[in-house]
């Protein structure tokens, strides 16, 4: 029978929105920490596809319903993993709005995670989701500012209940190489208090995997085929000789920042995490029959 590789410290997270996908992984790895779904990967969802196929949208209810049936099926497959389940959030929505989704879609499973976008809303929302027992997951990260800003904005939570997603496939998409920012945000939180994990996401390959096995990253979560291909080869944990090859993509230096700062003081913004914010909105309202075309 497979097992997790004894030398393996990070939580294996698979990144998709179809549930035949994870048990498929489940059952090559022979373990699954956790899972990460996003609006983009539910409107991949076989299912939702099939819908649309046939030339019929879901209403708001509908798509809501459907998304909690996804992350019920996901969170039986893990009952012991972290499911994530992201908010709805354009560049109109307040943290107010944020957090009555959060709370409503932290009801649907036990082991849910709530995305928040790492904005100052986002921000706003997930410093009171935490006060009022939330675990949460800041998505759309890109800077070691906005790091910095979620370590802030969640002082007081428990190990466990903050993950911070930097996204790296999409900062090496325009020629900066993305596994800087894991490697600085890693580096940057060994002066924090541990409260806030690093979660690898936006991964494309195996060197991306790997290289983030290698710089300690408390959780990575990959597509199924990255997933796939790790268990095909039999699960390879890198060592000190492993080198990532950064090519021609641009370097990320560290910066000094200071974790007690107040998050509001941080410079976050970021123009990928406008941009995510969008193309997430967008995948989801197209979804969706109605004018009024928001989850909540
Ligand atoms: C996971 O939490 C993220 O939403 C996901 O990894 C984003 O990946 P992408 O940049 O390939 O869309």
């Amino acid at each position: 029978m497979k097992m997790r590789p004894n030398n393996l410290k990070t939580r294996i997270f698979l990144d998709g929105g179809n549930a035949d996908e994870t048990k498929e992984i489940v059952e090559l790895l022979g373990f699954l920490d956790g899972q990460t779904t996003n609006p983009t990967l539910i409107s991949k969802n076989p299912g939702a596809r099939k819908r649309l196929e046939s030339g019929e949208k879901f209403s708001p209810v509908e798509i809501y319903d459907f998304y909690r049936g996804v992350v019920k099926t996901l969170s039986g497959l893990m009952p012991r993993g972290s499911v994530s389940i992201e908010v709805y959030a354009d560049a109109a929505t307040k943290a107010g709005a944020m957090l009555k989704q959060g709370h409503e879609m932290f009801s649907w499973i036990p082991n849910a995670h709530i995305k928040f976008p790492t904005s100052r809303e986002g921000l706003k929302a997930a410093a009171q989701a935490i006060q009022e027992g939330l675990r949460v997951n800041m998505t759309l990260c890109f800077s070691q500012e906005q790091a910095a800003a979620v370590h802030a904005a969640t002082r007081g939570a428990k190990k466990g209940e903050v993950f911070v997603s930097p996204f790296i496939g999409r900062l090496d998409d325009r020629g900066e190489n993305g596994m800087d920012v894991i490697a600085n945000i890693i580096r940057m939180y060994r002066n924090g208090d541990g409260h806030v994990e690093v979660l690898t996401a936006s991964v494309r390959n195996r060197d991306h995997f790997l290289y983030a096995l290698k710089l300690g990253s408390d959780i990575i979560t990959a597509p199924y085929d990255v997933l796939k291909a790790w268990g095909e080869q039999g699960m390879p944990v890198p060592g000190n000789d492993y080198h990532y090859d950064a090519e021609l993509l641009k370097p990320i230096p560290y910066k000094e920042l200071d974790l007690n700062s107040r998050w509001e003081d941080l410079d976050i913004r970021h123009e990928l995490t406008e941009k995510g914010m969008e193309r997430f909105s967008a995948d989801w309202n197209a979804l969706i029959k109605m004018e009024k075309r928001k989850i909540a």
